[in-house]
């Protein structure tokens, strides 16, 4: 069988450097216990692997901004995956199927800054000509601009309502307003649109995947979008790039929860409509609440401590949100990444399934709205179409890891929005990329244009400077240095 490709962006650090750990210590295992089924749902086709593909090897691509903290990351990956098999041998374990899974590993980097869209679209097309196909993308790479703690906000909230103030940071206080150096809101471009092209631009790969002999339909490729439980309807939209937001995190991942279930549910559409499995299946996955370098910027090593004290003390009290070691929030991306497809509830078709391990029961939102002036959705009508959901990373009390799901919040009121992201991100994709082919590597001879299950945009909108298409907020043009 072919070997398995997966590329992980933002993989030297935090979550992503975890979510790698993971994919070794399975993927070196004839058991891979991170796969197995989750949720109780009826599965669709009774034929459902029990067992793991045996790929030939694995590729890893570690998709990273800055080559020296990757080179030390991938040393750091292949000297944990050789404790592995030495634990096991010591422990008389005869691992053949590991010996072997070693030896056919390649960690290969790329890279690739998501805040430069000539850097982001010549790391995919460079990737095009080194790799025949892809099977999985986790979009894990993601900023924000936090700068302090707004302790008023922090410290009443968090004596009366421990558990939802240490996973919800509502508290903290983030710059506006910030720009990349291509002109966009730097959280927006860094968080949403950069990962988006990046997607868009390796699109070919993913399907290259499905077009080959050997393919599973249990294992379609898969795109992880990484969102968060915090994300919320923060943004307008009209301030899109988020740079006139003070959360502009929470909209960033918000955004990305729109985007990928519209990705998604038009997947799934053309599924029906053509009665063909859909080439690449789009997922939404959040880490919970893990010590990571995301907010290092702003915590004194002594925060640092403290926090992670919290985290534990946050789990004590049952919350199930705080994994805190970014190893087992990896968990997230290997479950949906290994687990056949059918195992992954699919809202449309299992939505009396799912039991929403939710922290945002009508009446605690209600009082932290108040507590934190945040303004919260209500509970969904049971009426409404069941929602998207996404998939977190969870623990019990004693850290054991496992895997948990989230709706979407007010979908039925922005599904929308959502439709008009795409089609504004596709329209500014194409007037930015295929537009300018002078700008960027060329596209490698005997690549295919996208494909047909691609995003479906009813209609391409065109630089218009009259209808504000195209424009921030504050009416400056998005393109410097495009145009
Ligand atoms: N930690 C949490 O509790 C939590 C909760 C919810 C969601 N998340 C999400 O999980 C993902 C991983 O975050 P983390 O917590 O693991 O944070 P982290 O430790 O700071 O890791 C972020 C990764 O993204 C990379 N990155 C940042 N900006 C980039 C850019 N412009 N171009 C390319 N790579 C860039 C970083 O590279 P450098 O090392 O070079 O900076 C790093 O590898 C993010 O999407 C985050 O929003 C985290």
């Amino acid at each position: 069988m072919s070997r398995l490709c997966i590329a992980v962006t933002g993989a030297n650090n935090g979550v992503g450097f975890g979510a790698c750990q993971r994919l070794l210590e399975q993927l070196s295992s004839e058991h891979q216990t991170d796969a197995n089924p989750q949720f109780d749902i009826p599965v669709e086709s009774k034929d459902v692997p029990d067992e793991p593909p045996q790929w030939s090897g694995l590729t890893l691509i570690m998709v990273c901004r800055n080559m020296q903290k990757a080179e030390a990351a991938r040393g750091k990956l292949l000297s944990y995956l050789d404790r592995i098999l030495e634990v096991r041998k010591a422990k008389g374990i005869v691992d053949e199927y590991g010996k072997n899974f070693r030896q056919n590993l390649v960690i290969e980097i790329e890279k690739c800054d998501f805040t430069s869209v000539k850097s982001v679209v010549d790391c995919a097309r460079g990737m095009r000509t080194k790799y025949p196909y892809l099977n999985h993308l986790v979009l894990n790479a993601g900023a924000a601009s936090f700068t302090a703690i707004d302790w008023f906000k922090l410290v009443i909230p968090l004596l009366l309502h421990p558990v939802i103030s240490l996973t919800v940071a509502s508290y903290i206080i983030q710059g506006i307003g910030e720009r990349s150096e291509d002109g966009f809101g730097y959280i927006w471009q860094c968080n949403v649109f950069g990962p988006y092209i990046f997607y868009r631009e390796l699109q070919p790969l993913l399907e290259a995947f499905h077009s080959r002999s050997d393919v599973d339909h249990h294992y379609p490729s898969r795109v992880l979008w990484t969102t968060s439980i915090e994300a919320t309807h923060f943004y307008r939209p009209e301030d899109w790039q988020l740079v006139e937001t003070n959360h502009s995190y929470e909209a960033s991942k918000y955004q990305i929860d729109l985007v990928a279930s519209q990705l998604e549910k038009q997947a799934l559409r053309l599924e029906e409509q053509t009665n063909r499995p859909a080439k690449v299946r789009h997922v939404l996955i959040h880490p919970g609440c893990a010590s990571t370098g995301i907010a290092d910027n702003m915590l004194y090593p002594i925060m640092i401590y403290l926090m992670n004290l919290a985290f534990y003390f946050a789990r004590f009290l049952g919350s199930p949100h705080h994994p805190k070691d970014p190893h087992i929030a990896g968990i997230a991306a290997t479950h949906t990444l290994l687990t056949p497809i059918e195992n992954l509830p699919n809202p449309q078709r299992h939505s009396r399934c799912l039991k929403f391990s939710e922290i945002d029961s009508e009446q605690k939102m209600l009082l932290q709205e108040k507590l934190t002036e945040v303004k919260w959705i209500r509970v969904i009508d049971p009426k409404d179409p069941p929602p998207p959901i996404k998939f977190g990373a969870e623990t019990d009390i004693f850290g054991n890891p496992r895997v948990g799901v989230m709706r979407v919040k007010q979908w039925k009121e922005y599904e929308p929005e959502s439709r008009a992201l795409v089609e504004r991100f596709e329209g500014l994709y194409k007037s930015l990329v295929s537009d300018h082919p002078e700008k960027f590597t060329p596209v490698p001879e005997g690549d295919f244009s996208p494909a047909a299950d691609g995003p479906v945009v009813q209609k391409r909108r065109v630089w218009d400077h009259q209808d504000g298409y195209g424009s921030n907020a504050r009416g400056s043009t998005y393109t410097s240095g495009y145009n």
